[in-house]
C-alpha cells in the first residue's frame, strides 16, 4: 500500500544530530527520509534503525551542493513516498582555520555544504509545499552563526546566513500554510564533541550556564515541536538551545 504518514525530509539524517530528529519524526509519525552523504555509512545506519524498531525510515543520497541533484532528489522523494510536508536542513560540515591560513577551498566547501545546499532543499520542495498550501521548514544552523567564533569564517557566515534565508521564506510563505524557522543548537554532545580531549571539554563545559551539553534528542524535540501543524504561528524565528551560552 501506498504511504499514508506524512513525508520528513532530514539532510543530514544519518548524523549526530540528524539521528535524533529522524527518530523523533519516526515516532511522532512521519514517514522520514533521512540524507546522506556517505552510502555505506548510510546502509549500516539504516540497519541499525530498523535494529531498533525504526521501519519508517527510508534513505536519500543527494550530493546538496549540486542544484540539478537536489531537484531530482527531491522528486525521487515525491515519487517514492508522497508530497514532502517537512524538511530539516540538518546537513553540515567544518573547515576550520584563521582567515590567515583558510584556503578557497574551506571557504567554498563549507558555503556549499551548509549554506548553498539549505537553497537547493527549500527550492527542490516549496513549489510542492505552495500547491498543497502547507508546509514546514526547519533550518538547523549553530550559536557560532549567532556570535562568530574564532576560526570559522566559513562556518559562521553559512550558519548566520542560513537565518536571513529562514526569515526572507518565511515572509514569502507566510500566507501559504508553510512555516520556516531556524534552530540554533549550542554544544550537543554528538561524536563531533565528544572525542574533543577531556579537558578541554571541561573546560568548554564551564562556559555553558547549565553546566553540561546539550543532548541530540533535545534538538529533536524542539524539531518535531516545530514541525507539528499546531505550531503555524511560529516563523521566522530562531530559536537558541544552548543551555544559556549565548543571549542574543
Ligand atoms: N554537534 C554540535 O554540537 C552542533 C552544534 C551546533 C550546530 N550543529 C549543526 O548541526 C548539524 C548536525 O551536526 P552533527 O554534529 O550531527 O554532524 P555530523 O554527525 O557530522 O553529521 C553531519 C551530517 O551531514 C551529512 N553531510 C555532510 N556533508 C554532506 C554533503 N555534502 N551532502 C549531503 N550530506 C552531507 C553527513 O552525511 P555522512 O555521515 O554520510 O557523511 C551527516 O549525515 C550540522 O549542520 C551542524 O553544523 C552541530
Amino acid at each position: 500500500m501506498a504511504n499514508q504518514a506524512p513525508v520528513a525530509w532530514v539532510t543530514g539524517g544519518t548524523g549526530g544530530i540528524g539521528t535524533a530528529i529522524c527518530r523523533s519524526l519516526a515516532d511522532a509519525g512521519y514517514l522520514v527520509v533521512a540524507g546522506y552523504h556517505n552510502p555505506e555509512k548510510a546502509k549500516t545506519w539504516l540497519a541499525s534503525q530498523q535494529a531498533d524498531g525504526y521501519n519508517n525510515i527510508a534513505l536519500s543520497g543527494v550530493d546538496l551542493a549540486d542544484h540539478q541533484a537536489c531537484l531530482q532528489g527531491a522528486q525521487q522523494i515525491i515519487e517514492e513516498h508522497g508530497p514532502i510536508s517537512v524538511l530539516v536542513n540538518c546537513a553540515g560540515i567544518t573547515r576550520d582555520g584563521t582567515m590567515k591560513k583558510m584556503s578557497y577551498e574551506q571557504w567554498h566547501e563549507v558555503i556549499d555544504t551548509n549554506l548553498n545546499s539549505v537553497f537547493n532543499t527549500c527550492r527542490s520542495v516549496i513549489e510542492t509545499m505552495l500547491e498543497h498550501g502547507y508546509g514546514r521548514i526547519i533550518n538547523i544552523s549553530s550559536i557560532n552563526g549567532r556570535k562568530g567564533q574564532f576560526g570559522q569564517v566559513n562556518y559562521a557566515a553559512a550558519k548566520a546566513g542560513m537565518h536571513g534565508l529562514t526569515m526572507s521564506l518565511a515572509q514569502e510563505t507566510a500566507t501559504k500554510g508553510i512555516t520556516v524557522n531556524t534552530v540554533s543548537p549550542g554544544y550537543i554532545a554528538t561524536d563531533m564533541i565528544m572525542n574533543i580531549p577531556e579537558k578541554v571539554r571541561e573546560a568548554i563545559r564551564e562556559t555553558i550556564p547549565v553546566k553540561r551539553y546539550g543532548t541530540p534528542e533535545e534538538i529533536g524535540r524542539l524539531v518535531t515541536f516545530l514541525a507539528d501543524k499546531e505550531s503555524g504561528f511560529i516563523t521566522g524565528a530562531n530559536i537558541d538551545i544552548n543551555g544559556g551560552q549565548f543571549m542574543g
